[in-house]
């Protein structure tokens, strides 16, 4: 078994990258968690509250839940894998059934922050894009997709977003094996060569 972890700021684009390596490889031997499933849940706070968390400060990942549940996958076992929702800021009542597969992709802004999670890793790969081309892909992401006003997401990153990605995110990018760089459309160059570097380590695992 392979275990891919892919770190990158927000709006870095790195579902994009998740989804050309799977058109690359074969994808139903690719499981993908998300770091955004495991944000803990806080039913003691108000929506009014749970509003206001700081969403980009490793403390509000359940990083032991997802640690775990990589540490399970990776002995064969299945895992009940949370589902968050950005709408309402908290765990729903469902979960999903994950097994197993031979590559494991665990993506998320902070996943290489961690380092218990990071020691799991066979390969560490950071998303690179431009600060203000992160910001865009946010402000059009947060308004169509998650329910929020241009004003709330301007006033999040200058509070949140952008310190912690200069405490918490660019640094992680050290631990970084291969940098992609996201800026234009055209990383192809890149995505190829990550594809066949995850198909060599494949093969070494399975030969090993
Ligand atoms: N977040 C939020 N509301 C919540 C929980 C998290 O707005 N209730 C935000 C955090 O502020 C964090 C972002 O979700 O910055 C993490 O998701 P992001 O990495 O932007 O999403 P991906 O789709 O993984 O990113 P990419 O554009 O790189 O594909």
């Amino acid at each position: 078994m392979l275990v891919i972890g892919i770190a990158g700021g927000t709006g870095s684009g790195k579902t994009t990258v998740v989804r050309n390596i799977l058109k690359k490889l074969n994808s139903e031997n690719v499981l993908v968690l998300s770091q955004d499933n495991y944000y803990k849940d806080h039913l003691d706070l108000s929506f009014a509250e749970r509003e206001k968390i700081n969403f980009d400060h490793p403390r509000s990942i359940d990083f032991d839940l997802l640690t775990q549940h990589v540490n399970e996958l990776k002995e064969g076992k299945m895992v009940e894998q949370p589902v968050y929702s950005f709408i309402t800021h908290s765990r729903t009542d469902e979960t999903i059934n994950t097994h197993p597969k031979n590559v494991i992709i665990v993506e998320g802004i902070l996943v290489l922050t961690h380092p218990e999670l990071r020691d799991l890793f066979d390969l560490k790969i950071f998303v690179h894009a431009d600060p203000d081309e992160r910001l865009i892909r946010r402000i059009q992401r947060d308004i169509q997709e998650r329910g929020r006003d241009l004003e709330e997401v301007l006033t999040r990153y200058r509070t949140t977003l952008k310190p912690m990605h200069e405490q918490f995110i660019e640094p992680s990018k050290n631990h970084a094996d291969i940098i992609v760089p996201n800026m234009k459309k055209k990383n192809e160059a890149a995505i190829k060569m990550l594809s066949t570097v995850i198909k060599d380590k494949i093969n070494s695992v399975v030969e090993s």
